[in-house]
């Protein structure tokens, strides 16, 4: 007989009084469910250093809004988002990030993902883009992004637009206090498949606050009741990557750089992000 091989991510120290929180997601964790490292739960003062990037994080894309037109290079939209957040004293978690040469993502209609701004790049009627900025201050990041449409688009655009921030909602709305989540994975990919559109699976999103990047990896699509626990405390992002065509994505093979990911088949993408806390009753949104 095979002995399941439990994660065992919950700590507590030796000799120390078990309190109702641990108790709780020991009953999981000995019931073989994968829960959050202890890390993985903020304190009172991360949460509010966290909400304070949030603050700046929208005050960007807030910006970002206001400027965008049609005839703006991508380019523009970079220095917008690098000056803004300089002038708050925080930095744009993008800018050196593991390579990435500017500060924020700029995703134009089959660019999936991981767009970067070009001074060669211009904004033109029809087009949808989505603007990803993910700002540090004093070591808190708080990450979110939108779609914007330039003037008209065809009714395909607006559809897949629309879906993809339904898919945030759904997926958001799915995320009650001790749920998991491929129950979130699970309500996106219903939404997304019921309108005809595709769910990106190669990318996710993730714990986020003390790091850009921190576990669980938030998958799109999912099974419900699999996957890691959602306990109050977790600060992470819900990011669904929708496409009108097929799901599969590659790599831009005209970026040296290998970050831009476009749709495989060459059909649009649009994706909304937030940056959530998980709270007693269900997800506060950070990157209001
Ligand atoms: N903001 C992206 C996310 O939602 C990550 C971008 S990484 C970068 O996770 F380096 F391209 F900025
Ligand atoms: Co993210
Ligand atoms: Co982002």
């Amino acid at each position: 007989m095979a002995l399941k091989r439990i994660i065992r991510n919950w700590k507590v120290p030796k000799g120390q009084e078990l309190t109702d929180f641990d108790k709780k997601i020991l009953s999981y964790q000995n019931r073989g469910f994968l829960v959050p490292k202890n890390k993985l739960i903020k304190t009172p003062e991360q949460i509010e250093g966290i909400r304070a990037a949030g603050v700046i994080n929208t005050g960007v894309l807030d910006l970002v809004e206001r400027e965008i037109h049609i005839g703006m290079s991508t380019e523009e939209i970079d220095k917008l988002v690098y000056e803004y957040t300089m002038d708050h004293h925080a930095i744009p978690a993008p800018l050196n990030y593991e390579g990435y040469p500017k500060s924020v993502c700029t995703s134009i209609n089959d660019v999936v993902c991981h767009g970067i701004p070009r001074a060669d790049e211009f904004l033109e009627e029809g087009d949808i883009i989505n603007v990803d900025c993910t700002t540090i201050l004093n070591g808190y990041y708080a990450d979110a992004s939108r779609m914007f449409i330039m003037g008209k688009t065809t009714p395909q655009r607006e559809k897949l637009v629309r879906v993809a921030k339904e898919c945030l909602q759904v997926g958001m709305e799915a995320c009650k206090p001790w749920s998991f989540v491929g129950d979130l994975g699970y309500a996106i990919q219903k939404h997304a498949h019921k309108n005809g559109c595709s769910v990106v699976r190669d990318l996710c999103g993730h714990g986020v606050g003390n790091e850009f990047h921190e576990e669980p990896d938030v998958e799109h699509v999912g099974k419900k009741g699999t996957g890691m626990l959602l306990v109050p405390g977790m600060v992470f992002t819900i990011e669904p990557m929708i496409n009108g065509g097929s799901w599969e994505v590659c790599l831009d093979e005209e970026d040296p750089l290998e970050w831009v990911i476009l749709t495989l088949d060459g059909s649009d993408s649009a994706q909304w992000e937030h940056t959530f806390l998980m709270t007693e009753t269900g997800l506060e949104i950070l990157t209001y």
